[in-house]
């Protein structure tokens, strides 16, 4: 468990990057590294609940991953299936689930799933598990933007009303504590249009080990590093 000096992280974002090389490395599918990673997700999803992280965001499918091969899209989509089958139908469910991105291109059963473990989940008061499905940061601008505009179109608002309270407001982690930490493992350095709008401030933590051979240590382990930086958020 992480000591007691400066304040936890209260919202987590989190890149599970690795799984195929992890799978290339143990001569595997790459499939059987996304099987693993969303194994590993679980634990890691419980542990923050239980050291009493506020918020954690996951992703789980980018608006770029359609573009690999149909294969691999098929089998992500179906570990991602069978979790939200499994995952959430457990005695004594604490975390209150929220499905962010796009809902227009994904298969119907898979956003039935989604609508019952938001329903089941949505008067729980543990972790805010956001799990990003279908989403990109940019995608996710451009639809608050095209939210305030419909407001102003409503004539609800005027367009000197918009700022960055009614954006943010917009945004699919609305009412979530702002993003302190994003998370990647893998040893990429790079964010890949994950929570561009929340990442203003977030302290970015790169760990140099692979999505399925992360555990709660590498996860004590960032959350020490964030805790030992020195945050301004732009003043002195
Ligand atoms: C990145 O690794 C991982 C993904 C694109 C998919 C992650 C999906 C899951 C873990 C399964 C479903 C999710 C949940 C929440 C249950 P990569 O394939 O880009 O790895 P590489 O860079 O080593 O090839």
């Amino acid at each position: 468990m992480p000591s007691e000096r400066a304040p936890m992280p209260r919202h987590i974002g989190l890149i599970m990057d690795g799984n195929g090389r992890w799978a290339a490395k143990n001569g595997l599918p790459r499939s059987a590294g996304h099987t693993r990673g969303a194994e590993v997700f679980r634990t890691i999803s419980r542990y923050c609940e239980k050291i009493g992280i506020e918020a954690l965001t996951t992703y789980a499918f980018s608006t770029e991953n359609w573009s690999r091969s149909a294969d691999e899209v098929s089998s992500i989509m179906n570990i991602l299936r069978k979790y939200l089958r499994d995952a959430f139908n457990q005695e004594g469910e604490t975390s209150r689930v929220r499905f962010i991105g796009r809902r227009d291109r994904l298969a119907p059963d898979i956003l039935s799933l989604m609508e019952e473990i938001e329903d089941g989940t949505r008067n729980n008061t543990g972790l805010k598990l956001n799990i990003a499905v279908d989403y990109g940061g940019r995608n996710e601008i451009v639809h608050a933007a095209r939210e305030a505009a419909k407001l102003v179109e409503q004539g609800r608002i005027s367009a000197d009303e918009i700022d960055e309270d009614l954006i943010e407001s917009l945004t699919f982690t609305s009412g979530c504590p702002p993003l302190d930490l994003l998370l990647r493992p893998s040893g990429e350095e790079r964010i890949s249009n994950f929570m561009l709008w929340q990442c203003a401030y977030a302290e970015f933590v790169y760990m140099d080990v692979l999505w399925p051979d992360f555990t709660t240590e590498h996860l004590d382990r960032a959350i020490e590093e964030f805790r030992s930086r020195n945050r301004r958020f732009g003043g002195r």
